[in-house]
């Protein structure tokens, strides 16, 4: 460790991160929001890097992750590449402190139902960064009055990054539907319930040198009996994230960060205003009121789970070219 100490006031929830990266720095900026908690303590392998974050908060700061586990947390959030989330994760459950691990959870399902395992036998919260699932829970309450979803649609397009860095190693990320067609996964699952099968396909790269794939269409169909269509990519070029939700009374259309519109047989679209915190800042206020006993995790454990078994029966559905069953 380098630097100064902060004292936190008594009753302060103090938070570790692990990682300096992207989310690392969105999730310091959530837990600032929030009254009674505290950025306490910052590990990147690269002090330089650990440094730039940990000054804007006055935290300490680790290059070893583990170190910071002795540091009298109460919390530890993982921000890291996906393939070092469950050696993260469970060693701190394991050192009495609650996890928040942004999604996926692990690159296997082996793993992510070890880490739920330590998590209850330590008696912690280890909660999955769902962020995106806040906006969704939103629509899912506004559009209660229009019957039952039988159709939906979710892209997470992504735009081509100049450098894909570790995204695009299968064994570092887990894949391009791990890594993020998870989250289209998560948001359907939660509109529309458990999945009973799982179809999939990959697209070779027109981009990439090393070609291989990062584009993949995913086919869900739910025990309802209603279905899904996912598409996901990296190439793009540009970000957008289009959600659109067919129900026996009406259609909700969501284009990325735009209000969502919904619409009634015979009647113009209206929109359905999402206001609120951010994602990110509702996400982490939640896990720190599970952490507090205030309040139950959204989304539950057994929910979380069946996301990750979505995920990883569509990589397998991907790779097989067999539709993957749940049930
Ligand atoms: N919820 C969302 O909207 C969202 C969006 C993007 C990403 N994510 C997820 O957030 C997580 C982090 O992604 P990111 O985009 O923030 O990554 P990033 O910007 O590349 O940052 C990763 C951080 O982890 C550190 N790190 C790298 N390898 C490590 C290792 N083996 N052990 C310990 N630390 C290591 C890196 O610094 P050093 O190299 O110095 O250690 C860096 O500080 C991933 O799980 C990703 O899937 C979520």
């Amino acid at each position: 460790m380098t630097g100064a100490k902060t004292s936190d006031p008594p009753h302060t929830f103090r938070v570790g991160i692990i990682g300096a990266g992207l989310m690392a720095g969105e999730r310091a900026a959530a837990l600032r929001e929030l009254s009674g908690v505290a950025v306490s303590a910052i590990a990147s392998r690269s002090i330089e890097r650990a440094d730039r974050l940990a000054d804007e908060y006055a935290a300490e700061r680790y290059a070893d992750w583990r170190q910071m586990l002795e540091a009298g947390l109460d919390g530890i959030i993982v921000a890291t590449p996906n393939h070092v989330h469950a050696e993260q994760a469970i060693a701190a459950l394991e050192h009495g402190k609650h996890v928040l691990v942004e999604y996926p959870l692990a690159i296997t399902m082996g793993d992510v139902e070890r880490m739920f395992e330590v998590a209850e036998a330590s008696n912690r919260v280890l909660a999955a960064g769902f962020n995106t699932l806040y906006p969704v829970r939103k629509i899912a309450e506004r559009a209660r009055c229009l019957g039952r979803p039988i159709l939906a649609y979710h892209d997470g397009i992504n735009q081509r990054p100049d450098d894909y860095g570790w995204y695009l190693k299968e064994s570092v990320s887990g894949g391009m539907i791990v890594l993020w067609g998870i989250e289209q996964i998560a948001s359907l699952c939660h509109l529309m319930g458990r999945v009973r099968s799982v179809s999939a396909f990959g697209t070779d790269s027109f981009f990439r040198p090393d070609g291989g794939h990062d584009s993949y269409t995913l086919a869900l169909a739910f025990e309802s009996g209603a279905s899904a269509s996912i598409q996901v990519t990296i190439n793009a070029p540009a970000t957008v994230r289009t959600l659109r939700i067919v129900y026996e009374d009406g259609i909700v259309d969501r284009q990325g960060g735009h209000p969502a519109t919904i619409q009634m047989a015979g009647q113009e679209p209206t929109q359905l205003h999402l206001e609120g915190p951010s994602p990110t800042t509702a996400d982490t206020s939640n896990w720190i009121a599970a952490c507090r006993g205030h309040s139950s995790r959204f989304p539950s454990r057994e929910d979380t789970l069946h996301f990750h078994q979505v995920a990883f029966a569509a990589r397998q559905a991907a790779v097989t070219g067999q539709t993957v069953s749940l049930s």
